[in-house]
């Protein structure tokens, strides 16, 4: 596995890989490597000719109340597993090399930036637009590869690369959850043993939300009121962002559903915020 820090020689990497018309799997994380990661990089791994891994800790899409300094890193670690998984690349830009000096240029993907997390992360997602954008042309990769619980940030992912016209397919791949259906989170590690249990609320609260929908019910709005009840029982949700039933495209609300539904959660398990979704498919126009 090969450690490259400096831009140009990634980029010069990956032109010699695609010259010799070898596909680039790429995975971008923010480090604090856990099976979820893996899981991507594994599927990169089978889908291409060469893995590249980045690991950048982006400034740009944390807000300046929220957990920069905190947020869990472990390069040793992370770097250990990556030569497991028998990685090509690793990619590990420092910040004064993505933002330099006199840095001005930011992706703003509209509408659908401004709900759900949007809606309480103000420039959360120009912050992922930006980097994404930016990591997209350093490493030229034939495919991107992201994991479904970070729902509204594929689909924004999704839709910068389709009006930008840019050159890359994105996968995005299951969730990979704990034993008891928590999803896999470096910010898991914040929690303390009582929430970690109360945590798995999150996951009950989706698949109970789904099997309603399933047994034919379509009051999204219903469905939201309960999937409220079932995480305002659990003592340790200290409060809740968003919980409810939304169009899987435009994240709009469902008031009714008549075709897919996401169901998808924001919620704060003492001071650590998490989030989950899950996809229900229907029977059209039931
Ligand atoms: O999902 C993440 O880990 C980050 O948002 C990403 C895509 C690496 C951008 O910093």
């Amino acid at each position: 596995m090969e450690i490259i820090r400096i831009i140009r020689i990634m980029q010069d990497t990956s032109k010699g890989h695609l010259l010799h018309s070898r596909s680039i799997g790429f995975v971008p994380t923010m480090g604090a490597l856990h099976e979820g990661h893996l899981s991507l990089v594994r599927r990169a791994r089978q889908e291409n000719d060469i893995t590249v891994v980045s690991i950048f800790v982006n400034p740009l899409q944390f807000g300046p109340l929220e957990d920069f300094e905190r947020y869990p890193r472990d390069i040793e670690g992370d770097t250990a597993k990556l030569r497991e998984e028998e990685i090509d690349i690793l990619f590990l830009p420092d910040t004064s090399l993505i933002y330099p000096e006199g840095f001005s240029t930011y992706i703003e993907v509209e509408k659908i930036s401004e709900k759900l997390c949007g809606a309480f992360r103000p420039g959360h997602f120009r912050g992922i637009a930006t980097v994404v954008t930016k990591l997209l042309n350093i490493v030229k990769p034939t495919r991107a590869y992201f994991g479904q619980k970070d729902y509204q940030q594929a689909v924004i992912i999704k839709r910068l690369v389709k009006d930008l016209n840019m050159d890359v397919d994105i996968v995005v791949c299951p969730t990979i959850r704990e034993h008891d259906g928590l999803a896999m989170s470096s910010r898991n590690t914040y929690l303390n043993k009582t929430e970690r249990e109360a945590a798995t609320v999150i996951y009950r609260c989706l698949t109970e939300a789904s099997d309603l929908i399933r047994s034919g019910i379509i009051n999204g709005i219903y469905i939201k009121g309960l999937m409220h009840e079932r995480l305002l029982k659990e003592p340790a949700v200290s409060g809740i962002d968003y919980a409810g039933v939304y169009d899987p495209e435009t994240l709009d609300e469902l008031l009714e559903i008549k075709g897919d539904a996401l169901l998808a959660v924001a919620v704060k398990i003492g001071d650590t915020r998490l989030i989950d979704n899950m996809l229900v498919t229907t029977t059209k126009g039931r």
